[in-house]
């Protein structure tokens, strides 16, 4: 099986990418001041520090992240937000320390690209969803044809399939998309 794969924390939160896409544009779309978001596969907390700005002191952030270098670099950031931020090195997979259905926001940004066990890290953020949340998930684009971590065109649908899509794109480099739980009526 294909490792997870890691990047450098400067490579996830500089100031190039804070310039061309600051982090805010994406959250204040999403998440409201009092919420319980989580930020899965959050590196070293690009959105996660965003989000603990925007859900406030009567929110909570969760943010995820199996490289133990990522967490290190979010909590040295964290300052007055540690009360609001729970962050843990965990797989996207092993979702464990967030309860079921507590969730009002998850962001799985360019995260299920970067593992192997898509299927178990969709079943988790299904299970800690609210039922009237909602998720961004992202995927790279650009993999090698062989990698078992990329999410193809096929793969995506099949993803896609499984919520309910309020919203979804297909840029240069991405696919993404803004879900729902499918509800039974
Ligand atoms: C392209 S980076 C995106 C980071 C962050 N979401 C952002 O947009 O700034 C992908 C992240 O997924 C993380 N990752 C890799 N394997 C993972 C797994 N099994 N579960 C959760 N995150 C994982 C990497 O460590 C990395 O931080």
């Amino acid at each position: 099986m294909a490792p997870d794969r890691y990047f450098p924390p400067l490579l996830i939160d500089n100031p190039v990418r804070r310039l061309l896409s600051p982090p805010g544009r994406l959250v204040s779309k999403y998440v409201e001041e009092g919420e319980a978001v989580a930020d899965i596969g959050c590196g070293p907390g690009y959105y996660t520090l965003a989000m603990a700005e925007a859900v406030g002191e009567g929110g909570k952030v969760y943010a995820a992240d199996p490289d133990p270098r990522a967490i290190e670099a979010l909590e040295r950031k964290l300052g007055d937000r540690r009360g609001v931020v729970e962050a843990r090195a965990a797989s996207a997979a092993d979702l464990g320390f967030i309860p079921d259905r507590s969730v009002d926001f998850v962001l799985a940004n360019g995260m299920i690209c970067c593992m192997t066990e898509h299927s178990a890290a969709l079943r988790e953020i299904r299970r800690i969803m609210k039922p009237s949340g909602s998720a961004y998930i992202s995927v790279s684009k650009m993999f090698r044809r062989r990698d078992p971590r990329g999410v193809g065109r096929e793969e995506w649908e099949q993803t896609l399939a499984g919520f309910s899509v309020l919203e979804r794109g297909d840029g240069l480099a991405t696919r993404w998309a803004h879900v729902a739980l499918i509800t039974l009526t």
